[in-house]
């Protein structure tokens, strides 16, 4: 048995990672602003509470957590806001900045202690964080937002690696969330975190920093 933290473990796809690795017998950290019935209906150890932007919120979790060995963290917590250049907001550019980018970045150096050799970090990042793949545009916030969390994880992989602490850069494709309004075109998050846990299962210090689809594709930066 393995522990696994997950953040935005309330709906979405984080609330079936918390299902899927429940089921299979991990212990699940449940990280959220506010508990779901769905949430709360796994059994699943609950930190409720926790605004991931607010550095309060982040030492209670902390404390928390003090002692807890962490074998995966997975920073799923993430928003979406339309960002055209007609409509250009620079507020909502910064809050994905800060919830997208800065957040797990702050929240993984603060877990350091709880991390240890074969610990494994998923990041949840996204295509639309690909620069080569990029061939529709505008998503401005979002876009810059998951391009830096990109090169934060790869920075992530590099200086971990003396610790034996592999990172993955993980891309669910197009899930039917509240994210993207359950767009009918995507697929299932049964489907999604399959993909997703087999990946981060497969993930060793010879894959640490690459950027993989959930399918196992690997994809251009
Ligand atoms: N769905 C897709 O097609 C898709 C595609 C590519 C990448 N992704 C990525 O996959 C991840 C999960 O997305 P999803 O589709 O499951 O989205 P979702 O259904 O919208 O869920 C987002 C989760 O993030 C939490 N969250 C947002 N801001 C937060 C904050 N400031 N502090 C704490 N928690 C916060 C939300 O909590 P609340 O309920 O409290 O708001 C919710 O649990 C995201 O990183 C997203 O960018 C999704």
């Amino acid at each position: 048995m393995s522990s696994f933290l997950v953040t935005g473990a309330n709906r979405g796809i984080g609330l079936e990672y918390c299902r899927q690795l429940h089921t299979r017998g991990d212990q699940v950290i449940a990280v959220c602003r506010t508990a779901s019935p769905e949430l709360e209906d796994i059994g699943v150890r609950l930190e409720a509470g926790i605004e991931l932007t607010a550095e309060a919120d982040l030492d209670d979790l902390l404390q928390r957590l003090s002692g807890q060995p962490l074998d995966a963290v997975i920073l799923n917590a993430g928003i979406l806001e339309n960002n055209r250049l007609e409509n250009f907001d620079s507020e909502s550019l910064l809050r994905q900045f800060e919830v997208n980018a800065l957040a797990p970045l702050r929240l993984v150096a603060a877990l350091l202690p709880n991390l240890q050799s074969g610990s494994k970090l998923a990041l949840m990042t996204s295509r639309m964080g690909s620069i080569d793949d990029n061939s529709s545009g505008s998503s401005y916030g979002y876009r810059m937002s998951k391009v830096a969390l990109n090169m934060a994880g790869r920075s992530l992989a590099i200086d971990l690696r003396p610790r034996e602490i592999a990172v993955a850069l993980l891309h669910p494709g197009l899930v039917r969330t509240r994210m993207i309004n359950f767009n009918p075109l995507g697929v299932s998050t049964e489907e999604a975190v399959r993909g997703l846990i087999e990946r981060i299962d497969a993930l060793s210090m010879e894959t640490s920093g690459s950027f993989w689809h959930a399918n196992g594709t690997l994809l251009p930066w």
